[in-house]
Protein backbone atom coordinates (compact mmCIF):
# COMPACT_ATOMS: atom_id res chain seq x y z
CA UNK A 1 0.00 0.00 0.00
CA UNK A 2 3.01 2.22 -0.53
CA UNK A 3 0.78 4.64 -2.83
CA UNK A 4 -2.16 5.45 -0.89
CA UNK A 5 -5.50 5.28 -2.74
CA UNK A 6 -7.11 7.54 0.07
CA UNK A 7 -8.31 11.13 -0.94
CA UNK A 8 -5.82 13.39 1.18
CA UNK A 9 -6.14 17.50 2.06
CA UNK A 10 -4.73 18.03 -1.30
CA UNK A 11 -7.68 16.55 -3.02
CA UNK A 12 -10.57 18.68 -1.24
CA UNK A 13 -11.27 22.57 -0.99
CA UNK A 14 -10.97 23.07 2.48
CA UNK A 15 -11.27 27.23 2.48
CA UNK A 16 -13.69 28.85 4.27
CA UNK A 17 -14.28 25.12 6.04
CA UNK A 18 -14.77 24.08 9.66
CA UNK A 19 -12.19 21.06 9.39
CA UNK A 20 -12.16 18.40 12.29
CA UNK A 21 -8.07 16.87 11.85
CA UNK A 22 -7.52 13.71 14.19
CA UNK A 23 -4.06 13.95 15.11
CA UNK A 24 -2.14 11.30 17.68
CA UNK A 25 -1.21 14.18 20.38
CA UNK A 26 -0.84 11.24 22.63
CA UNK A 27 3.19 12.49 23.69
CA UNK A 28 4.86 11.82 27.33
CA UNK A 29 5.08 14.63 29.82
CA UNK A 30 7.82 15.31 31.99
CA UNK A 31 7.64 15.22 35.76
CA UNK A 32 6.89 18.75 36.61
CA UNK A 33 4.46 19.07 33.35
CA UNK A 34 6.10 19.94 30.21
CA UNK A 35 5.76 18.02 27.26
CA UNK A 36 9.07 15.54 27.29
CA UNK A 37 8.99 14.48 23.51
CA UNK A 38 6.89 16.79 21.37
CA UNK A 39 7.76 14.71 18.36
CA UNK A 40 3.87 14.19 17.36
CA UNK A 41 3.26 17.44 17.60
CA UNK A 42 6.12 18.59 15.42
CA UNK A 43 4.79 15.33 13.06
CA UNK A 44 1.59 16.83 12.78
CA UNK A 45 2.34 20.59 11.98
CA UNK A 46 2.76 20.29 8.12
CA UNK A 47 -0.84 19.76 7.65
CA UNK A 48 -2.13 21.90 10.29
CA UNK A 49 0.07 24.57 8.81
CA UNK A 50 -1.34 24.17 4.88
CA UNK A 51 -5.00 23.89 6.10
CA UNK A 52 -4.52 27.00 8.09
CA UNK A 53 -3.01 28.54 5.27
CA UNK A 54 -5.67 27.70 3.03
CA UNK A 55 -7.92 29.66 4.86
CA UNK A 56 -9.56 26.37 6.99
CA UNK A 57 -11.55 26.69 10.75
CA UNK A 58 -8.82 24.33 12.37
CA UNK A 59 -10.46 22.15 15.25
CA UNK A 60 -7.92 19.80 16.35
CA UNK A 61 -8.68 16.39 18.49
CA UNK A 62 -6.62 13.62 19.77
CA UNK A 63 -6.48 11.05 22.52
CA UNK A 64 -4.24 11.40 25.57
CA UNK A 65 -3.41 8.49 27.38
CA UNK A 66 -6.22 6.15 29.21
CA UNK A 67 -8.31 8.21 31.22
CA UNK A 68 -10.92 5.43 31.12
CA UNK A 69 -14.20 7.30 29.42
CA UNK A 70 -13.67 10.04 32.58
CA UNK A 71 -12.61 13.88 32.64
CA UNK A 72 -9.77 13.84 34.36
CA UNK A 73 -7.60 16.57 33.98
CA UNK A 74 -4.59 15.13 34.79
CA UNK A 75 -5.04 13.94 30.79
CA UNK A 76 -6.37 17.40 29.35
CA UNK A 77 -4.74 18.62 26.00
CA UNK A 78 -4.22 21.73 27.71
CA UNK A 79 -0.50 21.60 27.51
CA UNK A 80 -0.63 20.66 23.59
CA UNK A 81 -2.53 23.52 22.76
CA UNK A 82 -0.14 25.83 24.55
CA UNK A 83 2.87 24.04 22.92
CA UNK A 84 0.58 24.48 19.22
CA UNK A 85 0.53 28.22 19.88
CA UNK A 86 4.04 28.52 19.94
CA UNK A 87 5.02 26.31 17.04
CA UNK A 88 2.68 28.01 15.04
CA UNK A 89 3.24 31.35 15.95
CA UNK A 90 -0.92 31.85 16.85
CA UNK A 91 -3.26 31.53 19.32
CA UNK A 92 -4.63 27.65 19.32
CA UNK A 93 -7.83 28.19 21.28
CA UNK A 94 -8.69 25.05 24.56
CA UNK A 95 -12.04 23.98 24.60
CA UNK A 96 -13.34 23.28 28.09
CA UNK A 97 -14.89 19.86 26.90
CA UNK A 98 -15.04 17.33 23.92
CA UNK A 99 -18.50 17.60 22.23
CA UNK A 100 -19.80 20.36 25.09
CA UNK A 101 -21.04 23.96 24.74
CA UNK A 102 -17.76 25.01 24.91
CA UNK A 103 -16.46 23.26 21.93
CA UNK A 104 -19.44 24.18 19.93
CA UNK A 105 -19.27 27.94 20.92
CA UNK A 106 -15.63 27.90 20.05
CA UNK A 107 -16.01 26.10 17.15
CA UNK A 108 -18.93 28.61 15.90
CA UNK A 109 -16.95 31.01 16.69
CA UNK A 110 -13.76 30.00 14.71
CA UNK A 111 -12.72 32.65 11.77
CA UNK A 112 -10.89 31.27 8.46
CA UNK A 113 -7.26 30.33 9.32
CA UNK A 114 -8.10 30.18 13.10
CA UNK A 115 -7.37 26.98 15.06
CA UNK A 116 -8.82 25.27 18.01
CA UNK A 117 -7.91 21.77 20.24
CA UNK A 118 -11.22 20.08 21.91
CA UNK A 119 -10.05 18.33 25.09
CA UNK A 120 -9.18 14.63 24.91
CA UNK A 121 -11.63 12.55 23.33
CA UNK A 122 -11.09 9.79 25.53
CA UNK A 123 -12.76 11.57 28.21
CA UNK A 124 -15.64 10.41 26.68
CA UNK A 125 -16.23 5.90 26.84
CA UNK A 126 -18.01 6.16 23.77
CA UNK A 127 -14.62 7.22 21.85
CA UNK A 128 -13.14 3.99 22.25
CA UNK A 129 -16.52 1.80 21.47
CA UNK A 130 -16.82 3.71 18.18
CA UNK A 131 -20.39 4.67 19.32
CA UNK A 132 -22.12 5.91 16.35
CA UNK A 133 -23.92 9.13 18.07
CA UNK A 134 -20.41 10.31 19.50
CA UNK A 135 -19.02 10.23 16.32
CA UNK A 136 -22.16 11.64 14.61
CA UNK A 137 -21.81 14.50 17.83
CA UNK A 138 -18.11 14.76 16.76
CA UNK A 139 -19.28 15.29 13.00
CA UNK A 140 -21.46 18.04 13.80
CA UNK A 141 -18.79 20.29 14.84
CA UNK A 142 -17.44 20.65 11.57
CA UNK A 143 -17.91 19.85 7.78
CA UNK A 144 -14.90 18.27 6.61
CA UNK A 145 -12.85 14.93 8.41
CA UNK A 146 -8.84 14.89 7.93
CA UNK A 147 -6.89 11.73 10.08
CA UNK A 148 -3.17 12.55 10.53
CA UNK A 149 -3.09 10.13 13.34
CA UNK A 150 -0.77 7.94 12.26
CA UNK A 151 0.00 6.12 16.19
CA UNK A 152 -3.79 5.56 16.32
CA UNK A 153 -4.71 4.40 12.97
CA UNK A 154 -4.79 1.00 14.24
CA UNK A 155 -7.87 1.68 16.61
CA UNK A 156 -11.50 1.85 15.53
CA UNK A 157 -12.69 4.27 17.04
CA UNK A 158 -14.92 7.28 16.88
CA UNK A 159 -12.61 10.33 16.42
CA UNK A 160 -9.88 7.92 14.08
CA UNK A 161 -12.59 5.69 12.16
CA UNK A 162 -16.27 6.73 13.20
CA UNK A 163 -16.33 9.99 12.42
CA UNK A 164 -15.24 9.41 8.40
CA UNK A 165 -18.76 8.21 8.29
CA UNK A 166 -20.62 11.07 8.74
CA UNK A 167 -18.00 13.95 6.88
CA UNK A 168 -16.08 13.77 3.43
CA UNK A 169 -12.81 12.09 5.01
CA UNK A 170 -9.12 12.39 3.72
CA UNK A 171 -5.72 11.88 4.95
CA UNK A 172 -2.91 14.49 6.05
CA UNK A 173 0.44 14.36 5.31
CA UNK A 174 1.93 12.36 8.33
CA UNK A 175 -0.57 9.70 7.59
CA UNK A 176 1.04 9.69 4.06
CA UNK A 177 4.55 10.05 4.79
CA UNK A 178 4.64 7.04 7.20
CA UNK A 179 2.49 5.20 4.81
CA UNK A 180 4.51 5.96 1.36
CA UNK A 181 8.36 5.09 3.40
CA UNK A 182 7.05 2.23 5.17
CA UNK A 183 4.70 0.31 2.24
CA UNK A 184 7.57 1.26 0.21
CA UNK A 185 10.20 -0.40 1.88
CA UNK A 186 7.43 -3.23 2.25
CA UNK A 187 6.56 -3.71 -1.66
CA UNK A 188 10.01 -2.77 -3.39
CA UNK A 189 12.65 -2.77 -1.24
CA UNK A 190 16.36 -1.90 -1.94
CA UNK A 191 18.06 -5.07 -1.28
CA UNK A 192 19.74 -6.52 0.62
CA UNK A 193 16.43 -6.07 2.78
CA UNK A 194 17.18 -6.61 6.59
CA UNK A 195 14.87 -6.53 9.28
CA UNK A 196 15.75 -6.38 13.14
CA UNK A 197 13.45 -7.42 15.23
CA UNK A 198 14.17 -6.93 19.44
CA UNK A 199 11.94 -6.76 21.85
CA UNK A 200 10.63 -8.94 24.64
CA UNK A 201 8.05 -11.39 23.54
CA UNK A 202 7.76 -13.32 20.48
CA UNK A 203 3.90 -13.35 20.83
CA UNK A 204 4.29 -9.48 20.33
CA UNK A 205 6.30 -9.61 16.76
CA UNK A 206 4.88 -12.96 15.54
CA UNK A 207 2.49 -11.36 12.96
CA UNK A 208 5.40 -8.93 12.33
CA UNK A 209 8.04 -11.95 11.69
CA UNK A 210 5.59 -14.24 9.61
CA UNK A 211 4.91 -11.06 7.34
CA UNK A 212 8.48 -10.11 7.12
CA UNK A 213 9.87 -13.54 6.30
CA UNK A 214 8.08 -13.75 3.31
CA UNK A 215 10.07 -10.27 2.07
CA UNK A 216 13.39 -9.78 3.49
CA UNK A 217 16.67 -10.90 2.82
CA UNK A 218 17.85 -11.18 6.57
CA UNK A 219 15.99 -11.69 9.92
CA UNK A 220 17.69 -10.41 12.65
CA UNK A 221 16.80 -11.24 16.11
CA UNK A 222 17.53 -9.72 19.59
CA UNK A 223 15.98 -8.85 22.95
CA UNK A 224 14.29 -10.95 25.66
CA UNK A 225 12.42 -12.86 22.75
CA UNK A 226 15.71 -14.84 21.65
CA UNK A 227 15.57 -17.00 24.64
CA UNK A 228 12.56 -18.12 23.64
CA UNK A 229 14.07 -19.30 20.03
CA UNK A 230 16.54 -20.96 21.94
CA UNK A 231 14.55 -22.96 24.45
CA UNK A 232 13.28 -23.89 20.50
CA UNK A 233 16.86 -25.41 19.75
CA UNK A 234 16.92 -27.31 22.92
CA UNK A 235 19.60 -24.45 24.85
CA UNK A 236 19.37 -23.78 28.77
CA UNK A 237 18.63 -20.45 29.20
CA UNK A 238 18.35 -19.78 32.73
CA UNK A 239 16.37 -17.25 34.15
CA UNK A 240 16.07 -15.53 30.88
CA UNK A 241 12.70 -14.56 30.00
CA UNK A 242 11.19 -16.67 28.15
CA UNK A 243 7.47 -17.91 26.61
CA UNK A 244 7.27 -21.58 26.96
CA UNK A 245 3.77 -21.34 25.18
CA UNK A 246 5.53 -20.20 22.28
CA UNK A 247 7.93 -22.42 22.04
CA UNK A 248 6.68 -24.29 19.38
CA UNK A 249 5.89 -21.76 17.52
CA UNK A 250 9.73 -20.75 17.68
CA UNK A 251 10.58 -24.11 15.97
CA UNK A 252 8.02 -22.95 12.88
CA UNK A 253 9.22 -20.06 12.64
CA UNK A 254 13.06 -21.62 12.54
CA UNK A 255 11.75 -24.21 9.80
CA UNK A 256 9.73 -21.36 8.31
CA UNK A 257 13.02 -19.62 7.94
CA UNK A 258 14.94 -22.09 6.43
CA UNK A 259 12.58 -23.65 4.07
CA UNK A 260 12.58 -19.88 2.42
CA UNK A 261 16.05 -19.32 2.71
CA UNK A 262 16.37 -16.71 5.05
CA UNK A 263 19.49 -15.68 6.85
CA UNK A 264 17.97 -15.91 10.24
CA UNK A 265 20.22 -14.42 12.81
CA UNK A 266 19.94 -15.15 16.31
CA UNK A 267 22.59 -13.91 19.14
CA UNK A 268 25.65 -16.45 19.77
CA UNK A 269 26.71 -14.79 22.78
CA UNK A 270 24.51 -12.73 25.62
CA UNK A 271 25.41 -10.59 28.29
CA UNK A 272 24.03 -11.74 31.19
CA UNK A 273 22.86 -10.42 34.66
CA UNK A 274 22.23 -12.41 37.83
CA UNK A 275 19.19 -10.14 38.56
CA UNK A 276 16.93 -7.92 36.93
CA UNK A 277 18.30 -4.29 38.10
CA UNK A 278 20.38 -1.67 36.57
CA UNK A 279 23.65 -2.11 38.97
CA UNK A 280 23.00 -6.20 38.37
CA UNK A 281 26.46 -8.12 38.20
CA UNK A 282 27.18 -8.85 34.19
CA UNK A 283 28.83 -11.14 32.42
CA UNK A 284 29.00 -12.12 28.80
CA UNK A 285 28.71 -15.88 27.70
CA UNK A 286 27.81 -18.30 24.57
CA UNK A 287 24.08 -17.96 24.43
CA UNK A 288 24.22 -22.33 24.46
CA UNK A 289 25.72 -21.75 27.90
CA UNK A 290 23.56 -19.26 30.23
CA UNK A 291 24.50 -20.13 33.40
CA UNK A 292 21.75 -21.44 36.10
CA UNK A 293 20.88 -18.16 38.11
CA UNK A 294 21.86 -15.63 35.19
CA UNK A 295 19.18 -14.28 32.97
CA UNK A 296 20.16 -12.35 29.34
CA UNK A 297 19.80 -8.85 29.35
CA UNK A 298 21.90 -7.78 25.86
CA UNK A 299 23.16 -9.36 23.13
CA UNK A 300 26.98 -10.18 24.01
CA UNK A 301 29.87 -8.74 21.71
CA UNK A 302 30.50 -11.33 18.93
CA UNK A 303 26.84 -11.21 18.45
CA UNK A 304 27.16 -7.31 18.04
CA UNK A 305 29.85 -7.98 15.48
CA UNK A 306 28.07 -10.91 13.41
CA UNK A 307 24.98 -8.19 13.28
CA UNK A 308 27.13 -5.19 12.24
CA UNK A 309 28.54 -6.86 9.35
CA UNK A 310 25.17 -8.23 8.31
CA UNK A 311 23.95 -4.70 8.93
CA UNK A 312 26.89 -2.87 6.43
CA UNK A 313 25.85 -3.91 2.84
CA UNK A 314 21.85 -3.59 3.55
CA UNK A 315 20.00 -1.68 1.13
CA UNK A 316 16.55 -1.24 3.33
CA UNK A 317 16.70 -1.66 7.22
CA UNK A 318 13.39 -2.28 9.02
CA UNK A 319 13.89 -2.24 13.34
CA UNK A 320 11.59 -2.53 15.19
CA UNK A 321 12.65 -3.07 19.10
CA UNK A 322 15.63 -2.88 21.01
CA UNK A 323 18.38 -5.66 21.39
CA UNK A 324 18.38 -5.87 25.14
CA UNK A 325 17.59 -3.64 28.31
CA UNK A 326 19.03 -0.54 26.48
CA UNK A 327 17.72 1.85 29.09
CA UNK A 328 20.37 0.80 31.50
CA UNK A 329 23.80 1.31 30.36
CA UNK A 330 25.36 -1.95 31.17
CA UNK A 331 22.79 -3.66 29.06
CA UNK A 332 22.72 -0.89 25.86
CA UNK A 333 25.84 -1.76 24.43
CA UNK A 334 24.30 -4.75 21.71
CA UNK A 335 21.24 -1.64 20.59
CA UNK A 336 24.44 1.33 20.09
CA UNK A 337 26.35 -1.15 18.25
CA UNK A 338 23.31 -2.17 16.02
CA UNK A 339 22.39 1.89 15.88
CA UNK A 340 25.78 2.47 14.87
CA UNK A 341 25.43 -0.03 12.16
CA UNK A 342 22.32 1.09 10.89
CA UNK A 343 23.13 4.86 10.75
CA UNK A 344 26.63 3.94 8.95
CA UNK A 345 25.10 1.59 6.44
CA UNK A 346 24.07 3.90 4.05
CA UNK A 347 20.82 2.00 3.84
CA UNK A 348 17.44 3.15 4.33
CA UNK A 349 16.81 2.85 7.79
CA UNK A 350 13.11 3.14 8.83
CA UNK A 351 12.25 2.54 12.92
CA UNK A 352 9.06 1.68 14.03
CA UNK A 353 7.91 3.90 17.00
CA UNK A 354 7.33 3.07 20.75
CA UNK A 355 10.35 1.70 22.62
CA UNK A 356 12.33 1.06 19.40
CA UNK A 357 12.20 5.01 18.65
CA UNK A 358 12.25 6.01 22.32
CA UNK A 359 15.80 4.07 22.65
CA UNK A 360 17.28 5.20 19.21
CA UNK A 361 16.23 8.99 20.57
CA UNK A 362 17.81 8.44 23.76
CA UNK A 363 20.76 6.86 22.42
CA UNK A 364 21.49 10.04 19.92
CA UNK A 365 20.72 8.39 16.30
CA UNK A 366 17.34 9.34 15.44
CA UNK A 367 19.08 12.13 12.96
CA UNK A 368 20.81 9.26 10.97
CA UNK A 369 17.56 7.03 10.07
CA UNK A 370 15.59 7.93 7.31
CA UNK A 371 12.39 7.60 9.19
CA UNK A 372 11.34 6.78 12.90
CA UNK A 373 7.50 6.41 12.57
CA UNK A 374 5.19 8.15 15.33
CA UNK A 375 3.35 4.60 15.57
CA UNK A 376 4.05 2.40 18.33
CA UNK A 377 1.10 -0.46 17.77
CA UNK A 378 0.49 1.03 14.70
CA UNK A 379 3.77 0.79 12.78
CA UNK A 380 4.24 -3.19 13.97
CA UNK A 381 0.59 -3.39 13.04
CA UNK A 382 1.17 -2.19 9.62
CA UNK A 383 4.53 -3.73 9.22
CA UNK A 384 2.22 -7.04 9.53
CA UNK A 385 0.77 -6.19 6.76
CA UNK A 386 -3.13 -5.60 8.67
CA UNK A 387 -5.16 -2.83 7.12
CA UNK A 388 -5.69 0.02 9.37
CA UNK A 389 -9.03 1.29 10.23
CA UNK A 390 -8.56 4.94 10.86
CA UNK A 391 -6.52 4.47 7.09
CA UNK A 392 -9.12 2.29 5.77
CA UNK A 393 -12.37 4.47 6.80
CA UNK A 394 -10.94 7.70 4.81
CA UNK A 395 -12.82 8.18 1.46
CA UNK A 396 -10.56 6.45 -1.57
CA UNK A 397 -9.41 8.45 -4.48
C1 LIG B 1 0.24 5.11 21.00
O1 LIG B 1 0.84 5.78 21.84
O2 LIG B 1 0.69 4.04 20.55
C2 LIG B 1 -1.03 5.65 20.41
O3 LIG B 1 -1.23 6.97 20.75
C3 LIG B 1 -2.21 4.79 20.76
O4 LIG B 1 -2.43 4.80 22.14
P1 LIG B 1 -3.23 3.60 22.81
O5 LIG B 1 -2.33 2.40 22.77
O6 LIG B 1 -3.58 4.04 24.19
O7 LIG B 1 -4.47 3.35 21.96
Amino acid sequence: MSALNKKTIEDIDVAGKKVLVRCDFNVPFNADGSISDPKRIKEALPTIKYLLSKGAKVILCSHLGRPKGEFNMKYSLAPVAEYLSKALGQEVKMAKDVIGDSAKSLAASLKDGEAMLIENVRFHKEEEKNDPEFSKQLASLAEIYVNDAFGTAHRAHASTAGVAQYLPAVCGYLIQKEISIMGGALENPKRPFVAILGGAKVSDKIGVINNLIDKVDTLIIGGGMAYTFYKAKGHTIGNSICEDDKVELAKEILAKAQAKGVNFLLPVDNRVADNYAADANYKDVPSDDIPDGWMGLDIGPETAKIYADAIKGAGTVVWNGPMGVSEWDNFAKGTIAVATAVADSGAISIIGGGDSAAAIEKLGFADKMTHISTGGGASLEFLEGLELPGIAALNDK
